[in-house]
């Protein structure tokens, strides 16, 4: 028997129809790729330019022929659907797949139903996310659909091998698909397709119904044309799908409506702050938008590689007002967001890595605005308000965010991926992983325990009670964050204690924690109430100039409002120890977290063994801490410290390498180095994309003989912003070159 050809058929040859074949047969996907139009002209172009291998001006030559694997796209204006249905259905056999690309997809499926008196299995709806204001077969792209999205809107009685055979054809056309109900599809391609399309008509006409209408379009400049690009569209197929989506237009046509007469009393009454409120707002959301659709973090990143070469000598004078605590800032957009009301921060760290959480929230749905000065408002949803992004969330470098929104997320209705950069991409989540499980999430990563994570929606956690395995904040931050959705207590007990930010800022969000030295316990489905959090300066940012001015003669510093909670002093701890001139002054507490004024001096430092109990306490210092070290007299001993190894790089590693190079004595166990202090050289260092080994080694050169050069410092902006400027106005010499 001879073998059966597989058929797409596509009625209707505009821009879409017609890219749908071309893009098809390009990419050779079917046997045979027929088209259908009742004007024989276009079959004739079709025909001529390669778009179909065969052209049918009646669909009834076709129809009957069709079987099994076959595939019929509808591709005709919306309204002319229902008639190609009604011609279709005593015509193909139920084993063809049928699908559309009409943009409203209410009518359509209602149309189906109508005609098939049910809902037909074989009937895919679709909705390609593409187009041009060119319209015809003139206008046809055979890459059209590359890097678009699809959505199908099938219902429960779809059949699942006609759904496949849909999203083969739209995957292998360049597209990603992706599934909704139909009335969500009406209401959001409402608001953000059809209500922009009837705006851009409506301001063309309005313009060209002026008395002065020449002069205005003349004069009429960029905004214009951006704005107006659409109304450039055919309009036929617009009247079709307004008056096919009437019921959702009309309702975004009302709201913005109202938006709009706010706006002009606004204007009228002269109210400033309302009106840069919502230009600014709008302006975070557009910008937020791109980010989302390229699966880029916040900030721009820089286009090119930045390197640092450091000049020797030199000492740090003055006042230094170091960025916001990072650790302190996730926590606040996480528990802002999740909190009823409106939650005010500020101080807040405008870095990459908090900035990842911040964007990832807005992904969810939760509106967050500015951030500005540190200034962020968040517009908290409740525990049960976060709605499922419209794909994976982008960390980039950010394990904290990982690893936090992973115990939050394990909790959500929705599914969700999260994934982030090469660094972060060789990062262990088995650590997250494992207790989640045990509290019933349901989670994939890949065989090796790293990202990306793909984690289920729709699951009840149960509490747990979990001892950590090793001292890590984020692990009990994520157990504690799941817990806030399981049902009873969850409690998570540790050997070491490690920072406690989630415990004292649940506590200020009102929610009840239970804390023993060493345990903290929640019971779940509580409610946080939105508050005002003060993020202090980061003191692991603040640590830079502390070693900076311990080992630089002439140095005197003064680092105000810094965070100075017992958990994350031991950079002070050990520096003392050393023989570091430090003091504090002015301690206070605000938002719940103790700060204080930082005075640091040059001292000479001596080296010493770092005592075990001070690690997680400074473990995200060490990389500065190392450089001390180098500047002492004698050895400085360092045990206990394995988890250096998984930070942003192998941070013993990434030191022992560069101190090497500036010609100092090292020597790494497992779990630790020896470092014996002496004169450092200079040279070329690589931070292994590493933030905090690239502050470290520019803090060296205040003791280095010749310039050092450190490659790779584009991500000391995921902690600190700014570093460079406010460096190199404080006494040293760094010049940045990018590559
Ligand atoms: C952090 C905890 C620490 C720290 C990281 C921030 C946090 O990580 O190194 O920079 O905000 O909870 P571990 O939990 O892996 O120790």
């Amino acid at each position: 028997m001879a073998k059966k050809i597989k058929r797409l058929l596509v009625i209707g040859l505009g821009l879409i129809g017609g890219s749908l074949a071309k893009a098809a047969k390009d990419r050779n996907l079917y046997d045979q790729i027929i088209g259908s139009s009742r004007d024989y002209k276009t079959l004739d172009e079709a025909i001529k330019t390669g778009i179909i291998d065969k052209a049918v001006q009646d669909i009834e030559d076709i129809a009957t022929e069709m079987g099994d694997g076959d595939l019929v796209v509808i591709a005709v204006p919306t309204l002319a659907i229902p008639a190609i249905i009604s011609q279709l259905q005593p015509l193909l056999s139920e084993l063809v797949t049928i699908t559309d690309v009409a943009s409203v997809k209410g009518s359509v499926v209602e149309a189906v139903n109508e005609v098939y008196r049910c809902s037909p299995s074989q009937f895919v709806p679709g909705h390609p996310i593409a187009g041009s204001e060119k319209s015809g077969i003139g206008a046809v792209d055979a890459f059209l659909f590359e890097n678009h999205q699809v959505i199908l809107t099938p219902s429960s009685a779809t059949g699942c091998d006609h759904i496949d055979r849909v999203k083969k054809l739209w995957i292998g056309v360049g597209a990603s698909v992706s599934e909704m109900k139909v009335v969500d599809h009406d209401e959001i391609l409402a608001a953000t397709s059809h209500l922009p399309h009837i705006l851009a008509y409506a301001l063309v006409d309005m313009l060209s119904s002026m008395r002065k209408n020449q002069e205005v379009f003349r004069y009429a400049a960029g905004g214009f044309g951006d704005f107006t690009r659409i109304a450039a569209s055919d309009p036929v197929m617009w009247h079709d799908i307004v008056m096919a989506n009437k019921k959702a237009i009309t309702s975004a046509l009302g709201d913005l409506t109202k938006h709009i007469d706010f706006i002009k009393q606004a204007i009228s009454l002269g109210d400033s702050e309302y009106l840069l409120d919502v230009f600014a707002h709008a302006r975070e959301t557009r910008n937020h938008f791109d980010q989302m659709r390229e699966n880029k973090t916040y900030l721009k990143p820089i286009a090119q590689t930045v390197d640092y070469r450091v000049s020797p000598g030199g000492c740090i004078k003055g006042k230094v007002v170091v960025p916001g605590d990072k650790s302190i800032s996730h926590r606040a957009i996480i528990l802002g967001s999740i909190a009823n009301g409106v939650t005010n921060i500020s101080g807040f760290l405008e870095g990459e890595d908090s900035l990842a959480t911040l964007q990832a929230f807005r992904d969810m749905g939760v509106v967050i605005k500015r951030p500005a000065k540190g200034c962020v408002e968040v517009h908290g949803v409740g525990l049960n308000g976060l709605q499922a992004p419209s794909g994976p969330l982008y960390l980039g470098n950010s394990g904290t965010s990982m690893r936090l929104l992973s115990g939050l997320l394990a909790a959500q209705s929705f599914d969700v991926v999260l994934t982030g950069d090469e660094s972060l991409s060789k990062r262990p989540m088995e650590r997250v992983v494992s207790p989640l499980r045990k509290m019933g999430a349901v989670i994939a990563m890949n065989k090796n325990g790293l990202p990306p994570l793909k984690i289920k929606g729709g699951v009840d956690l149960k509490a747990i009670d979990y001892k950590l395995p090793m001292a890590s904040a984020q692990v009990k931050s994520c157990i504690l964050l799941a817990g806030l959705y399981a049902k009873g207590q969850t409690s998570t007990i540790e050997s070491v204690a490690t920072r406690d930010h989630t415990e004292r800022m649940l506590a200020g969000f009102g929610y009840h924690v239970d804390r023993k030295e060493f345990s903290a316990s929640l019971r779940g489905k509580g409610e946080l109430k939105s508050t005002i959090v003060n993020v202090p300066a980061d003191i692991s940012s603040a640590a830079f100039y502390m070693v900076a001015a311990s080992i630089a003669p002439g140095s005197d510093v003064i680092l105000p409002h810094v965070g100075v909670n017992p958990t994350r002093i031991g950079v002070i701890n050990i520096l003392q120890m050393m023989g570091a001139d430090i003091r504090l002054s002015n301690k206070k507490e605000v938002s719940g977290e103790p700060v204080a004024d930082i005075q640091v001096r040059y001292a000479p430092l001596h080296g010493i063994e770092i005592p075990v109990d001070q690690v997680a306490l400074a473990i995200d210092e060490f990389p500065v801490l190392f450089v001390a070290a180098a500047c002492a007299t004698g050895k400085t001993i360092l045990r206990g410290a394995l988890e250096l190894r998984v930070k942003e790089s192998d941070r013993i590693q990434s030191m022992a390498d560069g101190l090497t190079v500036l010609g100092i004595d090292v020597t790494t166990t497992p779990d630790g180095i020896e470092i014996e202090g002496g004169s450092i050289l200079g040279g070329e260092i690589d931070s292994k994309d590493d933030h905090r080994i690239a502050m470290a080694f520019s803090i060296a050169a205040l003791r280095a003989k010749e310039i050092i050069l450190i490659h790779n410092c584009n991500n000391v902006a995921t902690s600190f912003p700014g570093f460079v400027e406010q460096a190199n106005k404080s006494g040293l010499s760094i010049s940045e070159e990018k590559r």
